[in-house]
């Protein structure tokens, strides 16, 4: 996403804005979003190696390269044959297929950690405990806290972790329409799975992260929550007037009340979409079921029409 995305057109291009509205995804859900947020963090710090959690297809990996990083450490587990390819022709990019958090501890320590890959409590409680006793003067960026996963885990399938540390769980997903999962809802269409329970102890990315911040010696981290696509968090310790005017600035993002309402209308409008799109598949089946009834009460007919009289 680019400053000339969110151009209004001209009298003789009034159609940019929305030429631009459809070539994005029909739901935004990658970190390449926060953009201009990852280029005040590289304004404010020195960052020269990066470890990425969760890469998926690779959109930011490049992205902490053009801002001034050496090395990006991406650990994915499941690397598509696509990221593959990109990250071997890129310098500077290193693919690591040992999942998070073991991936972390045969890493160098890093000026910046993403975190973005299993979305629940027992992966990002340990994911920050190593980082904050190891990296204590490291940034790091968090997805996901804020709804779907701020108080109700996800689990990536097949979900590595022991059954002790997963909430019973579901195929079907949430919905911002009522508090039970439903089939309707956001489901991963078999990539993973959703706690059936939202809430209560050890449930949730955000929850994980303030236990880590409860657990941590250090009392000076400092956790800005900026309110958009899903909910990103950037977490530090200010340490000098570099840092404090980071934190000014991230402060302005924490508080706006506007990506808060625009983030809860946009989970509203895209669940409900799920929703008429389950109804219409389901419509669907039911037609496809008559259509098979009809033609074969139809041959039925026939066969008693055309058949011998006894
Ligand atoms: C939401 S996607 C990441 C999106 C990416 N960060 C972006 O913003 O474009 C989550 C990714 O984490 C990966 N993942 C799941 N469990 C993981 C783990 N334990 N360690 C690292 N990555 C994991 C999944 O395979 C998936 O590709």
């Amino acid at each position: 996403m680019t400053a000339e995305c969110t151009g209004p057109g001209s009298r003789h291009d009034p159609h940019a804005q929305a030429r631009h509205a459809r070539q994005s995804p029909l739901l935004l859900h990658s970190l390449s979003v926060f953009r201009e947020i990852f280029e005040l963090l590289f304004e404010h710090r020195e960052i020269g190696t990066v470890v990425e959690v969760g890469v998926e297809s690779g959109e930011v990996s490049a992205l902490y390269l053009e801002l001034g990083a050496t090395t990006v450490h991406c650990v994915e587990p499941s690397p598509s044959p696509d990221l593959r390819t990109a990250i071997a022709e890129r310098e500077g990019l290193h693919l690591v297929e040992t999942p998070s958090p073991a991936a972390l501890t045969a890493l160098p320590a890093a000026e910046l950690y993403i975190l973005d890959g299993d979305h629940n409590y027992a992966t990002v409680k340990h994911e920050l405990d190593w980082i904050l006793r190891h990296a204590p003067n490291t940034l790091v960026v968090l997805h996901d806290l804020l709804w779907p996963c701020s108080r109700r885990d996800l689990y990536y399938q097949p979900s590595p972790l022991p059954p002790p540390h997963r909430h019973p769980a579901s195929t079907d997903g949430p919905t911002v329409w009522h508090d039970e999962l439903t089939p309707a809802g956001f489901t991963g269409l078999g990539s993973f799975t959703s706690a059936r329970h939202a809430g209560g102890e050890r449930n949730g990315v955000l929850t994980a992260v303030e236990d880590a911040l409860d657990d941590a010696t250090n009392p000076s981290w400092r956790l800005l929550l900026i309110p958009a696509i899903f909910g990103a968090g950037v977490l530090f310790r200010p340490q000098n007037p570099a840092d404090e005017q980071l934190l000014r600035k991230l402060e302005l993002y924490q508080n706006s009340h506007l990506l808060a309402a625009m983030e809860n209308n946009r989970i509203a409008l895209y669940t409900r979409v799920l929703q008429l799109q389950y109804e219409a598949a389901a419509r669907d089946s039911h037609l496809d079921a008559l259509a098979d009834q009809v033609a074969h009460y139809r041959a039925e007919l026939e066969r008693l029409k055309t058949g011998p009289v006894s």
